[in-house]
């Protein structure tokens, strides 16, 4: 977690402007305070509220709680709708319906949009992907990813087991699973995901699930403490040789690691588009090869979110790394899911 801390706190001009956006807004009455004559807001000084400031520096960028409050206020209104809605299209590139501009003057109020215009700031960027992830699990009538593609996937298979979930986000699968899962716990790097789920998880009528803010690779849980471990659409963001192997660590005996994301085999190396998309192709290709010859990535653009530099290993070294970690692929239970694999894997 220190490590996501000092890359985002890295660039000495990028420091003072990030930690004002964390800092912002009145700390209700109550808190600790302590006057920051060098934080400037509309060029007037403002106070930081100490625990927010002390808990953004051990765990990275985050809201404080008076953004919490706006936050939440803001999703749990009756009009939450049109927020949700011009977010979602804002960061899909989709252009957002009249009606979802209006949220336009309150996702500028909440310092996620630029004054005026529908572009994100770096707050904005990152409340987006909490945003966007619901939307589009209210899209697919808050199911499980891929449920509809494997018998395995489906929530009753879950059925007092307890699982946990390496890059949860600010957990959609985790909801989707507490019907039937004994217990679904997330394990997500970026503190303000977990910030949302709680929000998130009141404006469905659902139990926050238990999110820990912590990297897949060195998961503050116990050793065979879990029946499975689903992993979606993530491994591709993490160092996954050291990842399989915390995935065997945590799995009980005959537990079972259900592994869903893009692979090199089947992924076309260069899409056609524009220039940005071109790079971003190659640099994921490039990441890709070293990764799978060298076990590491040659570059890795910075970002706040921990989603820059995916890698999408053949599945036959994700066989061999995960054989290596001490897990047995199931080749008869592989499945395609869309534009992802489904690899099912067992811990002897
Ligand atoms: C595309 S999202 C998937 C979220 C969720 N699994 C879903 O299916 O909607 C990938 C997530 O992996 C997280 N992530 C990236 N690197 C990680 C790491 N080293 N350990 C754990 N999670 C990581 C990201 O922060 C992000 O929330």
């Amino acid at each position: 977690m220190l490590k996501v801390a000092k890359r985002q706190f890295r660039h000495p001009i990028c420091w003072p402007a990030r930690a004002a956006t964390a800092t912002l807004g009145a700390p209700p009455s109550g808190q600790a305070v302590l006057p920051w004559p060098f934080l400037l807001r509309g060029g007037k000084p403002y106070q930081a509220d100490i625990r927010d400031f002390a808990r953004r520096i051990v765990v990275g960028f985050t809201l404080d709680s008076h953004q919490v409050a706006q936050v939440r206020e803001a999703l749990l209104s009756t009009d939450s709708d049109r927020l949700i809605e011009l977010v979602s299209c804002i960061s899909l590139g989709w252009p957002p319906p009249e009606s979802a501009l209006l949220a336009l003057p309150l996702t500028e109020e909440l310092g996620w949009t630029k004054p005026g215009q529908p572009a994100f700031t770096d707050t904005g960027m990152l409340a987006a992907d909490s945003i966007r992830e619901y939307r589009l699990w209210l899209d697919r009538d808050r199911k499980l990813h891929g449920e509809d593609h494997s018998p395995l996937l489906r929530p009753e298979s879950y059925a007092g087991l307890e699982v946990l979930e390496p890059g949860s986000g600010f957990g959609c699968n985790l909801l989707s699973l507490q019907a039937t899962a004994l217990r679904a716990v997330g394990i997500e790097p970026v503190a303000i995901y977990e910030q949302f789920t709680e929000i998130l998880a009141t404006r469905e009528g659902l139990n926050p699930p238990e999110i820990i803010v912590a990297d897949a690779e060195s998961m503050p849980v116990g050793d065979a403490s879990f029946d499975v471990v689903l992993c979606y659409s993530a491994h591709q963001y993490m160092d996954v040789r050291r990842a399989f192997v915390e995935f065997s660590r945590v799995l009980r005996p005959g537990g079972q690691l259900q592994l869903i994301g893009g692979t090199r085999d089947d992924r076309s190396p260069m899409r056609i588009g524009n220039f940005r998309q071109l790079r971003s192709d190659w640099l994921t290709t490039i990441n890709t090869v070293a990764y799978e010859r060298f076990g590491r990535r040659l570059l890795t653009p910075k970002g706040l979110s921990r989603t820059t530099a995916p890698v999408y290993p053949r599945l036959r070294y994700i066989d061999v790394w995960l054989k290596a970690a001490g897990l047995h692929t199931r080749q008869d239970l592989r499945r395609r899911i869309g534009t992802d694999t489904l690899t099912v894997a067992e811990k002897k």
